[in-house]
């Protein structure tokens, strides 16, 4: 059975082939009747153990807008506080006739983990701080919208890289993909390894923006924070936040991203987050397209769709 586990797993052929179909789906959502039939026959379960808005809804989007059945399930009202495991809850679900299983977990590696013990499609929708592959690919396909081809591009991941599953899959695919990739924070926010990945520390924002083509600005993971390694909010702002006067001095016109949530007035402004050079909502419109290729290319091995 074939997964979607990390961006790590992934050719450039494999991300190519993705773009091409969300490029198709983008099309289809666009039409007065947003849905194909493609996927009548399949059912995904989407097991959520971790808060989200967006993943969760643009999940949900994208496999009825493929005609699949779908199932969902919230951790905290599920007998999981009864102290169901895991393995057992999938399992349990999967006796329902569930071919597809969507998941977001705190744990780094529990999709991995859970495709090693049960038999059906695992796609990671974010496991803790280690990946969050859909994100990677609307993020990269969102650039490609608006820059033309990745290859070449200086992209600056901004903020908390230590925490982020979005600053990790993203590097694995602009690396890829052929852009290159600054990551800029504090120095207590950048994991000690970094560079081995091919990436370089910028410690100072006005420098990193003068340099890149696009700022990925990340929330600050609070929940998965350290107290220690956090300097205070008004630090983080004055050094790491992005406002509009910031992004009026350089000496171009960036693209701004966000993975939302945003915590507007921390990692960036409201008249920033809300400006023509933000492309925060085009991400998330994306996502449903880059969705739809992801489950349809995977159904695609488990049926004939
Ligand atoms: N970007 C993202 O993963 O948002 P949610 O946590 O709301 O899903």
């Amino acid at each position: 059975v074939d997964h979607l586990l990390g961006i790590k797993y992934l050719t450039k052929e494999d991300i190519a082939l993705i773009f091409q179909t969300a490029d198709h789906f983008k099309e289809v959502i666009n039409r007065p009747i947003k849905k194909v039939p493609s996927l009548r026959d399949i059912t995904i379960a989407n097991l959520f153990f971790e808060n989200s808005t967006r993943t969760r809804l643009s999940f949900e989007l994208a496999e009825k807008r493929l005609s699949a059945d779908v199932v969902n399930f919230s951790a905290s009202s599920s007998s999981v506080t009864k102290g169901e495991t895991l393995i057992d809850t999938v399992n349990n679900i999967l006796s329902m006739k569930v071919d597809m299983v969507v998941m977001r977990h705190p744990n780094p590696g529990a999709g991995i983990f859970l495709s090693r013990h049960v038999n059906a499609s695992i796609i990671n929708a974010g496991d803790g701080a280690h990946e969050h592959p859909t994100q990677a690919l609307l993020d990269c396909y969102s650039i490609r919208e608006k820059l033309g081809e990745i290859e070449g591009k200086k992209v600056v991941i901004v903020g908390d890289i230590l925490h982020s599953r979005v600053a990790l899959s993203n590097i694995f695919a602009l690396k890829l993909l052929g852009a290159q990739v600054k990551v800029c924070g504090p120095y207590t926010l950048i994991p000690k390894h970094i560079r081995s990945l091919g990436v370089e520390v910028e410690p100072n924002l006005k420098n990193a923006l003068e340099w890149c083509d696009v700022a990925n600005m990340l929330r600050v993971q609070h929940e998965r924070m350290d107290i220690s390694y956090f300097p205070s909010t008004r630090e983080y702002v004055q050094l790491f936040g992005l406002n509009r006067q910031l992004l009026d001095s350089l000496n171009k016109k960036i693209v701004v991203m966000h993975p939302g949530p945003i915590n507007r007035g921390v990692e960036i402004t409201s008249d920033v987050a809300d400006s023509d050079q933000a492309i925060i909502l085009d991400q998330v419109q994306n996502g449903v397209a880059i969705r739809m290729a992801v489950i349809y290319l995977l159904a695609s091995k488990i049926k004939q769709v």
